[in-house]
């Protein structure tokens, strides 16, 4: 685990044969949320440093981009730990949750709508990840303006607590065709992009990004 910047804490696995990390990131506000479950593996390890670092506090959130194992595995591993979860996810994911063991709390979001709580501001963005590359999402949160990018910005290498600093929309630009095949849900998705400002980049996989510009 590390702390990666304010509020903001890494949990990390580096898969030497893939040459490629999988990360999930706490933001550790009032009240405090999960950006990715992790594998089972990866929950059971994160959940001693997660109760560390919240003490009696609870984990309110988890947001879950799409239904994939890195982003929902532990699941039912950490609402064992915290049973007042509530998993934050699209409309898909929603309804597959259970298949994951997970019976807890579910708000279901869209890209456009918003969920506002004390000291989080969050915001959401369609992003076509889900299973067969339908509607998964995005999270943004604006106070922060921390956006939690899932497989979006990935870049291979061992980024364990690395930090690059990249122009923002070039990264925009940067996202291609093995990305996001489709090429109207592509130029759709870099449009909303657009309109964002993020000063950082909490990456699903590889470097975290130091937004410039
Ligand atoms: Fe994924
Ligand atoms: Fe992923």
């Amino acid at each position: 685990m590390k702390k990666i910047r304010k509020n903001l804490y890494q949990f990390s696995q580096y898969i030497p044969p893939m040459d490629f990390t999988i990360h999930q990131y706490l933001l550790n506000v009032d009240p405090a949320i999960l950006f990715a479950a992790g594998t089972m593996q990866q929950a059971a390890a994160m959940l001693p440093e997660l109760k560390a670092i919240l003490g009696e506090k609870p984990l309110k959130y988890v947001f879950v981009s799409h239904m994939e194992s890195d982003e929902a595995g532990g699941l039912w591993l950490l609402q064992k730990e915290y049973p007042q979860l509530t998993v934050i996810a699209g409309p898909i994911t929603s309804r597959e949750l259970p298949g994951y063991g997970y019976t807890g709390n579910i708000i279901t979001r869209r890209g456009g709508e918003p969920l506002k709580d004390r000291d989080l501001s969050l915001s959401f963005l369609d992003y076509p990840s889900e299973v067969h590359l339908q509607d998964g999402l995005l999270a943004y949160e604006e106070n922060s303006r921390l956006l939690y990018s899932a497989d979006l910005f990935l870049r291979f290498g061992n980024g364990v607590g690395q930090v690059i600093r990249e122009d923002w929309q070039s990264e925009v630009a940067r996202i291609d065709d093995q990305r996001v095949p489709n090429e109207e849900a592509r130029k759709k998705l870099q449009q909303r992009l657009e309109f964002l400002n993020p000063a950082f980049l909490a990456v699903g996989h590889g470097y975290c990004i130091d937004c410039i510009g």
